[in-house]
């Protein structure tokens, strides 16, 4: 066929096999970098290499000890502590010391959400599940800075959501 005889071709002369494969190449790295440009928002300003760099100083975070709104139901309330120094690794976990089922009475944290001790098929264990070990991966303490990038988020009872017994 025609479109065999050509790639016979194309194998037989390795040039211009490499030819199409580097031109391939470099159309696809060039789309990607494209796309990624686009989509990431630039967060540190445009790249200066071998420039000084201006460093903020480190933001002071909220520790008033107070529970925030959650934004919507299930979202990972935020930490209202501080949690510096606080060692988070595979053999220590100092967020469990306070807020696992055994020691909240003495801790007075709220426990760990029901959710934690669910494996990902739903299946109930007695300790914490794996998935749910690295708590900052989704809880993350605030501070009071400029916000990096725009949010046009809208809480869903400003939406017209009517509330039970409310009436
Ligand atoms: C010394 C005990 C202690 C340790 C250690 C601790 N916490 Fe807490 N945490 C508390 C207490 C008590 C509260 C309740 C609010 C308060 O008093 O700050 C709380 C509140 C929270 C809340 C808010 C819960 C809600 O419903 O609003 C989150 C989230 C949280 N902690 C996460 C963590 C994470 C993550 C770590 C580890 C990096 C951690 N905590 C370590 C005692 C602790
Ligand atoms: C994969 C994301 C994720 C990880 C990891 C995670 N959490 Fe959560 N956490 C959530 C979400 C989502 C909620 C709110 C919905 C729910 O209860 O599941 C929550 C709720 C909580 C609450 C509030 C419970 C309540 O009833 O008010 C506490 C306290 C908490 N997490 C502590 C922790 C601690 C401590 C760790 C680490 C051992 C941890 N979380 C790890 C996502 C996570």
């Amino acid at each position: 066929m025609r479109g065999q005889n050509r790639l016979c071709r194309m194998m037989r002369s390795p040039r211009s096999l490499l030819g199409s494969l580097l031109a391939v190449l470099l159309v696809a790295t060039g789309a990607i970098a494209q796309m990624a440009s686009e989509r990431v928002p630039e967060l540190s300003g445009p790249p200066t290499e071998m420039g000084e760099v201006v460093v903020e100083p480190m933001p002071k975070w909220v520790v008033d000890d107070a529970r925030k709104e959650r934004a919507y139901p299930d979202q990972p309330p935020v930490i209202p502590h501080s949690i510096e120094g606080y060692q988070l690794s595979v053999n220590t976990n100092r967020c469990l010391s306070c807020h696992k089922r055994e020691l909240t009475q003495e801790s007075g944290a709220p426990m760990i959400s029901v959710t934690h001790y669910m494996t990902r098929e739903g299946q109930m264990l007695a300790d914490v599940s794996p998935r749910r070990y690295f708590c900052t991966a989704c809880h993350v303490p605030q501070a009071d800075v400029r916000p990096l990038v725009g949010n046009t988020f809208r809480d869903m009872s400003e939406m017209g959501v009517g509330h039970a017994g409310s009436e």
